[in-house]
């Protein structure tokens, strides 16, 4: 498929940095989920902001995966831009969806490295809470088989609770993302100790049974430090509060913050 021109200037633009940025900097992955760019482009249904120039950017920045969101109800993220992210990115590009046949169909033809299966509901603002993989496993086994037979890695969005990590690993999913929105959710004054031993026990259980282990939801500059130092998660998924900023800063400058601050509490 033809590249937009201006994508081609980006993307040469880009080229000079990018071997700089698959150097990875510490043992520890920021995936960079660019949903709010094409939120801010279907305000007007227009063209821009190019959420596929923003991967681009947040790729050069040092982002090791894309991560969108495609909503059933298309409110950002469009399936041109699956296909057009999945034939520019140089990093992996991981899908979030619900596990229905529609995004299945639309999915897998793009072939995208992971997907990432979440609940959706239609009013929600942004995911609330994580997929109930023990009251849906029925429903999840043959699409968790679907995706691993199509080639796509499959994790499942959970709540940091075992009994969800122990039926991940037996629906064989590659990975679990733990929801770190209850943590993220506390008031400043709160004491975060109980929410991040929930997610320690949960990334030390999803580790031990072989799943590889993501978090996310609600991180930011702030309070990611703590979930950063927990050893087991390879990937921290991270997407309005870095887009929030980038609007002041520049997404480069908030990539590169958000590198950065990970790596201080990363060993
Ligand atoms: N992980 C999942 C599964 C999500 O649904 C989202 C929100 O799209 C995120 C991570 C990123 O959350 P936030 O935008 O709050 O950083």
């Amino acid at each position: 498929m033809p590249l937009p021109a201006n994508l081609h200037l980006v993307r040469n633009r880009l080229a000079g940095k990018l071997s700089q940025s698959l150097e990875p900097a510490l043992n520890l992955r920021l995936g960079v989920n660019v949903d709010h760019v094409a939120t801010l482009r279907q305000a007007r249904g227009g063209h821009e902001p190019e959420p596929v120039a923003a991967a681009l950017l947040a790729q050069s920045a040092g982002a090791d995966s894309i991560t969108v969101h495609l909503r059933g109800d298309r409110r950002h993220i469009q399936e041109r831009d699956l296909r057009v992210l999945k034939e520019v990115l140089a990093i992996p590009l991981n899908v979030e969806c619900a596990a229905t046949t529609e995004a299945m169909e639309v999915i897998i033809p793009c072939k995208p490295s992971w997907v990432t299966l979440v609940p959706e509901n239609r009013e929600e603002l942004t995911t609330q809470g994580g997929l109930d993989a023990v009251f849906l496993q029925g429903m999840l086994k043959p699409v968790v088989r679907e995706l691993r037979g199509a080639g796509v890695h499959v994790s499942l969005f959970v709540d940091p609770v075992l009994d969800q990590v122990k039926m991940a690993a037996k629906l064989e999913a590659d990975a679990v993302e733990l929801n770190t929105g209850t943590y993220s959710d506390l008031p400043m004054d709160s004491d975060p100790s109980l929410e991040l031993a929930r997610l320690r026990d949960a990334a030390r259980l999803a580790s031990r049974l072989g799943l590889r282990v993501l978090a996310g939801h609600g991180l930011n500059l702030q309070n990611v430090g703590p979930v950063a130092a927990i050893p087991e998660i390879e990937e921290l998924n991270i997407g309005h509060s870095l887009i929030g900023r980038a609007v002041l800063v520049g997404l480069e400058r908030s990539v590169a913050e958000m590198l950065t601050t990970m790596g201080e509490t990363r060993s």
